[in-house]
Order: C-alpha cells, then sequence, then structure tokens
C-alpha cells in the first residue's frame, strides 16, 4: 500500500526539509549506517532522509513489526534491507547480525540489539550512533565503558517526551478507543492508571472529550500533580468499581488482575496502552472460575461474561491498543517527524564529530533539541 507510506512521506514536514538540505550539504557522504528500528511508513521517511545524506543504508526490521510494502518501497530506492518479517527471535538475530557485516560506520538502535551484539565482535571504525528508547538506553548504560562511543538517546529528549508520550498517545489511545468501541466518551467515568508523560496525555484526551476522569497512580508526588490538574485521585478500589473505562499506560504488570473482577461494574472496557500486554492479565481474567463466557464480540473486542452476569469487555487483548486492533496507525505522524528529525541531526552530529567521545548513553544534546524545536515551529 504505498500510497500511506506516500502520504506520511508528504506529511513529515521536519524530514522532507532536512532531506533538501542534505541533498547539497551530504553529511553522510561515505559514511555506511547500520539500523534496526521497526520498517514501516514512518521509519521509511526516516531512511530516505539518511539517504539523501549520502549514506549507504543497511537496515533490519524489528520482531513482528516489518511490513512487507515498506521493505519493497526501501529497496527500490537504494536502501539495503536485510531479510523481511520475522516471529523468530533466532532468524532475527541473524539479521542483526548481517546488518553489521557491512561494519556501518553509525548505528541506529531501537532496543540496544545493534550495539550489544556489536560489542560481542567489535570491528575498528565504529563512530557512535543513536538509540530510540528507554528499554534500550537501560541494556546499554551497564555497557558505557566498553562502548567508547557516542550513544544519543532520543527519547530522551524533553520534545519527545512530551510531543510523542504526552500528546501522541494520548490522543491516539482516545482515538482507538473510539475507533474500536463506537462508543461516546461524554460522561462516562474513565480510569487511568499511571500519571507519566503517557497517562498524562491520555487523561487530557479523555477529559477534553467530556468524559469524567480518575488517576490512579502508586506515586504520591504524582498523584497530587494529578490532583492539581484537576483529576479525582481517589482510592484504587473506588476508582475501580466506579468506571465504565479502564485504561493502563503504567510499564508496569498486573496493573488490573482477576482479583479485581469483584469491584468491576457490569460492561466496563478495560484498555492498555502501555508497551507490554501484561498491564492487563486478560489470560487470568478470562479463565477465571466466575467467567461463563468468552466471546470475541467484533474486531478488537473480547467479551468476557461473569456467572453473574457482568459483562467486562477487552480491547485488543491488552496489547498496545494504538498499535494493535483494526486499522492501526499508532501516534501521529507529526510526533514521529518529530523524534526522527531528532534521530537525522544526531546522527549527523555524530558523524561530524560535533558531539564527544564521553557522550556515551546520554539524551540529545540542547542544541539539537532547539534546532528541531525551531525548525518544527518556523514550518509554521
Ligand atoms: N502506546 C504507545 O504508543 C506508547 C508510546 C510510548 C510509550 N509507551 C509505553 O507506555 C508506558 C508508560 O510510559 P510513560 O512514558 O508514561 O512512563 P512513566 O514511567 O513516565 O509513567 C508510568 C507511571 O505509572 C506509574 N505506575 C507504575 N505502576 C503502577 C500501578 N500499578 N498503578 C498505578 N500507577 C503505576 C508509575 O509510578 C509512573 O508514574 C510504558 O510502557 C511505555 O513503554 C507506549
Amino acid at each position: 500500500m504505498s500510497s500511506r507510506i506516500e502520504w506520511v512521506g508528504e506529511s513529515c514536514r521536519l524530514l522532507r526539509s532536512i532531506a533538501e538540505e542534505y541533498d547539497s550539504t551530504q553529511p553522510f557522504a561515505g559514511t555506511t549506517i547500520g539500523t534496526g528500528i521497526h520498517l514501516e511508513p514512518k521509519t521509511v521517511a526516516l531512511l530516505l532522509t539518511l539517504r539523501r545524506g549520502g549514506a549507504r543504508v543497511v537496515s533490519t526490521g524489528n520482531l513482528n513489526s516489518t511490513q512487507p510494502d515498506a521493505v519493497a518501497y526501501l529497496r527500490e530506492r537504494g536502501v539495503e534491507v536485510i531479510g523481511g518479517p520475522t516471529t523468530d527471535e533466532q532468524e532475527h538475530d541473524r539479521h542483526l547480525r548481517t546488518v553489521l557485516e557491512a561494519q556501518p560506520d553509525l548505528l541506529l538502535d531501537n532496543g540496544g540489539d545493534l550495539f550489544l551484539r556489536w560489542l560481542e565482535q567489535p570491528y575498528p571504525g565504529l563512530r557512535g550512533g543513536t538509540e530510540e528508547t528507554t528499554s534500550g538506553r537501560a541494556r546499554l548504560r551497564e555497557h558505557r565503558d566498553a562502548l567508547g562511543v557516542p550513544v544519543l538517546v532520543i527519547n530522551d529528549s524533553p520534545i519527545k517526551q512530551f510531543a510523542e508520550n504526552r500528546h501522541a498517545v494520548g490522543q491516539s489511545v482516545f482515538e482507538s478507543f473510539l475507533r474500536i468501541t463506537n462508543r461516546a466518551t461524554n460522561g462516562r467515568r474513565v480510569t487511568v492508571f499511571g500519571y507519566g508523560a503517557c497517562g498524562k496525555g491520555v487523561a487530557a484526551n479523555f477529559r477534553n472529550a467530556g468524559s469524567l476522569v480518575s488517576v490512579v497512580e502508586t506515586d504520591p508526588v504524582l498523584r497530587l500533580e494529578a490532583s492539581f490538574d484537576g483529576f479525582a485521585v481517589p482510592s484504587r478500589s473506588a476508582a475501580l468499581s466506579g468506571a465504565d473505562v479502564v485504561v493502563t499506560v503504567t510499564g508496569a504488570r498486573d496493573v488490573v488482575t482477576v482479583a479485581d473482577l469483584a469491584l468491576l461494574r457490569d460492561d466496563v472496557v478495560l484498555l492498555n496502552g502501555g508497551h507490554f500486554p501484561a498491564e492487563i492479565d486478560v489470560a487470568g481474567i478470562s479463565s477465571d472460575q466466575s467467567v461463563k463466557t468468552v466471546t470475541e464480540i467484533t474486531d478488537g473486542i473480547t467479551t468476557v461474561r461473569l456467572t453473574d452476569g457482568r459483562r467486562v469487555h477487552l480491547l485488543t487483548d491488552g496489547h498496545m491498543v494504538n498499535l494493535a486492533g483494526p486499522r492501526p496507525l499508532g501516534n501521529s505522524i507529526e510526533s514521529m517527524d518529530i523524534g526522527f528529525a531528532l534521530q537525522a541531526r544526531c546522527l549527523e552530529a555524530v558523524a561530524g564529530g560535533r558531539v564527544g567521545a564521553e557522550s556515551i548513553v546520554v539524551p540529545v544534546p540542547r542544541f539539537i533539541d532547539e534546532a528541531v524545536a525551531e525548525a518544527y515551529l518556523a514550518a509554521g
């Protein structure tokens, strides 16, 4: 479906202007960039921007997320894509190692997979690179001394925190609820578990849509912040027993479990926006002895009917609701455009020696945050 790839590419205003600049500046001329990041329409725009900067780009996807049309589109435009969609960890491991066989000068990593394999078999000439995620930052931080090259962590940019985690996740989780359930939010009691960056956005979006939103948060300081932001902060059990909709966005496991079944109202909808499908114990809830039937009602909705007649609706089996289910689109193109502009500028800074060798697993440098913010605002 290349039309979606085109639409995304057209909508990435920052990447488009960076690519135009790169046509003349060629910051990656003679440089090989190895990437291990999801291969889908938004990353296509990033990888093609790096190509325009003169790089040889050798890429593979992540487990279970590679889109064949994105691979074909990239290959037609000179990006070397190793492998294709796979759910097999060993095959994925081979793909990552094949990327490293090209001995990239720069790595664009997602989850630490490439840098950690480089550490197993280091080759000379790696100049550094970027890491997209929090989980990758945690893995790589332990190996700072061994890494010895600059690694800039995109997730730790304040821009990424508010543009993606707060605003974009908030919007797309809310949009997913509407798209999957087609139910109104006005006057509904919505409980959000977690008041980190993502939870703040989710709570705000439901409130803006007329819901009565409460927040359950284990950190009392953030609970106080939620209260100052005007949300109710009831006890966990009061929140669960009053909710029409429950959203988890904590990054923790077993946030809502079978032990909570007794509290839930009839017709409650449970959904998760956190990374792992372990926040809502879907398996436990579906197999409890109080369950009469479990029915897949329609794409993305499973209804658990209890013997006392109450119904509990689970969206996308507890997987990230904005990336699973029918026609998932993920976070807004603009938020990804900003994140990928940070990626391009960080790789450029490493390639050009503008970040020192001591910048190992550190946040995006302030001068890059400022430049990307200025560029986005100037684009109007
Ligand atoms: N769906 C998406 O597109 C998307 C995008 C970015 C991040 N995420 C994921 O969303 C999750 C949250 O991300 P974040 O950036 O807001 O993290 P965060 O660490 O800023 O916030 C999580 C909050 O949850 C709270 N918490 C932990 N356990 C809890 C519990 N049992 N009950 C109530 N509160 C609890 C923590 O105290 C913390 O304040 C992570 O799993 C992250 O990977 C999803």
